[in-house]
């Protein structure tokens, strides 16, 4: 969700002003994908490395998400929404902790549609932990080095049970991943959106799906060869 602060910056706005639009952006955003029959969304809401912002700038950005997690929690309950979280939640403050573990809690039976929130999440610290955590049952006996496979990786990975995705959307003209679902973008198509995330409308994100679309995804094979093996 990138592009809050020049958003803010471009209007003469604070940077917080820019985040809080961004958040009912994202809330619009679900609506959006539940009625475009999307099923999973994951936001990049807070990575390992923003600690590095402001002090100020982290503690608006966590009462933002307490606040607009309480003010939509009811409309997300309606629309049958599961929310999970990606990340080292055990490091946020607990007043958003708290309730992040108590929304995931009561959200767990939801089917219509899943909220993935990367909060104080980094792809390589992630591949660190499952790494720690292999290293530690073959050490135990639990698992023997030959036996470590990619469905291994994967099991011990924060994403365990989710689809990898299919679209990564990269909003304000950045061209990066910045450390998120690294592994799990592997086949992942790329679409950059020169928006600000504010200003990622329902319409930006019919284009996005669009261009998605027309996206011919190989696997490795022929182009060929996909087009006899395609429904
Ligand atoms: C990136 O824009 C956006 C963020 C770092 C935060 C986005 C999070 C929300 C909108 C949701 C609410 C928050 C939480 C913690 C649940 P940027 O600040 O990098 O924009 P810039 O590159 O234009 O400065």
């Amino acid at each position: 969700m990138d592009g809050n602060g020049r958003w803010a910056a471009a209007k003469g706005l604070p940077r917080l002003e820019g985040h809080r639009r961004g958040a009912e952006r994202l809330i619009e955003t679900i609506d959006s994908c539940i009625d475009l029959g999307v099923n999973t969304l994951t936001v990049f809401a807070f990575s390992a490395e923003n600690w590095k912002r402001p002090p100020e700038e982290v503690s608006g950005l966590f009462k933002l998400g307490e606040w607009i997690l309480r003010a939509h929690l009811a409309r997300l309950e309606r629309r049958n929404v599961r929310l999970r979280v990606i990340g080292e939640l055990a490091a946020l403050p607990e007043f958003v902790r708290k309730p992040l573990e108590e929304v995931i809690e009561s959200s767990r039976n939801n089917t219509a549609f899943n909220l993935v929130v990367a909060l104080n999440y980094g792809a390589r610290q992630e591949i660190v932990s499952a790494a720690k955590a292999i290293a530690a049952d073959a050490a135990t006996g639990k698992i023997s080095a030959d036996d470590v496979s990619w469905s291994v990786l994967e099991s011990h990975l924060q994403t365990a049970g989710m689809p990898d995705p299919d679209l990564i959307i990269r909003t304000s003209g950045e061209f990066r991943l910045s450390n998120f679902l690294l592994l799990q973008s592997a086949y992942a198509e790329i679409v950059f959106a020169s928006v600000f995330w504010p200003d990622f409308t329902k319409d930006q994100l019919q284009l996005a799906l669009a261009e998605y679309s027309k996206r011919e995804r190989r696997y490795g094979m022929t182009h060929e060869q996909v087009q006899t093996t395609q429904p």
